[in-house]
């Protein structure tokens, strides 16, 4: 999907309001933004005249899927890291991971790493930041509604934006009752946003609409009240606004059992192991995992052993994992599997590492597609078997380390499910 141009306004007939209403809708929010909007934000670059892209670039990436409260204490660490982008394009993977570790959704951070990269390049050979649209939807990990973000907040140019907050924004005021899942009613909705954006001051107008979606037109309670929208509001007319947007219904989540190995010596050292690039938590540190199928209702493991001790763990499950059918399928890194080899090879099993059976229900982490139930399970190994451990990892060319839970903590990018675990 790419954004509509400057100059390819659709016919005002095609909108569900007067063109005194489309005309007057941006002057209305922006009087809003200036009396009410939120101006302190240390990524907003709307009261200087030189904006820096990189700034809302990064800003943007994070406040994907995050909320403002949440990216806060991230973007400071970031900027205080990385306080350019020739920075963060040098930084170690590593690294940025441990500064990305809890925020979620991984693959931003690759893709961060890696758009930055590509930003030194262009950077190297026109001298400075991609100046179009089509030059930063060309960067990994920014979409239409974060290149037209970057190109009106970031660059001050022209730039229009349709995120799901402004998506939110303009179902409710218009009444748009199509799918926004679907192809079609996206299409309507970036069209009236290019129609109500103003050619100037496209940042000022894309801040202000993130502010409403954010602040007054929220999800389930919009403060319709103090909406400079609400004279012609269309579902708020109809006393429907939290019927939009319209969504399809979505699939229950598949469920996906696993168990974590605290793989321990005597000293208090665990292995953690790095994710492969691709899949969940690329490029982050992990405990092994061994999947757990579920069969029948049942939990079973890899392994003989395992089958009885998740007999035991079955009956703490919560009920809607019980009866959720649709189950992951198995699934191992080449280290996991290496590992699994290991301890069946020298009849190694870890246990449980609480002391009661109530207290031995699995952590529940949810991810895009699925929930992950995550049992911790220890298991402390001799020196020598550890040595034969690392010999085996390291002859299949694995990334692991064997650090302390604080030192891992510290120090590795871990997804907070493995926070989680450790807590
Ligand atoms: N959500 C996405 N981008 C944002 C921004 N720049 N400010 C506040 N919330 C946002």
């Amino acid at each position: 999907m790419t954004q509509p141009t400057a100059n390819s306004k659709a016919s005002d007939t095609t909108f569900n309001h007067s063109p005194k209403s489309l005309n007057s809708f941006a002057p209305r929010l922006l009087d809003w933004f200036a009396e009410n909007g939120r101006h302190d934000l240390p990524w907003q670059q709307h009261k200087t005249d030189t904006p820096n892209p990189y700034i809302v670039w990064l800003s943007e990436v994070m406040l994907q899927q995050t909320q403002v409260t949440t990216v806060l204490p991230y973007f400071a660490r970031f900027m205080a890291s990385f306080p350019t982008v020739h920075d963060l394009a040098a930084a170690e993977w590593d690294t940025v991971a441990e500064h990305w570790a809890g925020l979620g959704y991984y693959a931003r951070a690759r893709n961060l790493h890696k758009g930055a990269k590509q930003l030194v390049e262009v950077i190297d050979e026109t001298g400075e930041f991609p100046q179009t649209l089509a030059g930063w939807e060309a960067i990994s990990g920014v979409g239409p509604s974060t290149a037209g973000a970057i190109m009106a907040m970031g660059l001050h140019h022209y730039g229009v934006i349709c995120d799901g907050n402004v998506k939110r924004v303009l179902t409710r005021w218009a009444a748009i009752d199509g799918d926004i899942t679907k192809s079609a009613t996206t299409k309507d909705l970036w069209a009236l946003a290019e129609r109500l954006t103003p050619t100037e001051n496209s940042g000022l107008f894309a801040q202000a609409m993130m502010d409403m979606g954010a602040t007054l037109c929220t999800r389930s309670k919009p403060a319709c009240l103090l909406c400079p929208l609400q004279a012609d509001c269309l579902s708020h007319a109809q006393g429907r606004e939290t019927d939009y947007p319209v969504k399809a219904k979505k699939q229950p989540k598949p469920s996906k059992f696993s168990d974590a190995l605290l793989i321990e010596s005597a000293d208090g050292d665990i292995l953690w192991l790095q994710r492969p690039d691709n899949g969940i938590w690329g490029g982050l540190w992990s405990l092994p995992l061994q999947f757990v199928e579920k069969v029948d209702g049942k939990t079973s493991g890899n392994t003989a052993k395992k089958v009885e001790a998740n007999d035991d763990k079955l009956s703490n499950m919560p009920n809607d994992v019980r009866s959720n059918e649709k189950v992951y399928e198995a699934e191992f890194t080449t280290a996991e599997q290496i590992i699994n080899e290991w301890l069946i090879k020298n009849e190694l099993v870890a246990k449980s590492v609480s002391t009661t059976l109530l207290d031995d229900a699995p952590i529940k982490h949810s991810l895009t597609h699925f929930h992950w139930y995550l049992t911790p399970r220890k298991l402390t190994i001799n020196a020598t078997q550890i040595t034969e451990l690392n010999q085996t990892l390291a002859a299949a060319e694995i990334d692991f380390k064997w650090l302390t839970e604080q030192k891992a903590q510290d120090s590795l990018g871990l997804p907070r499910a493995m926070v989680k675990i450790l807590e």
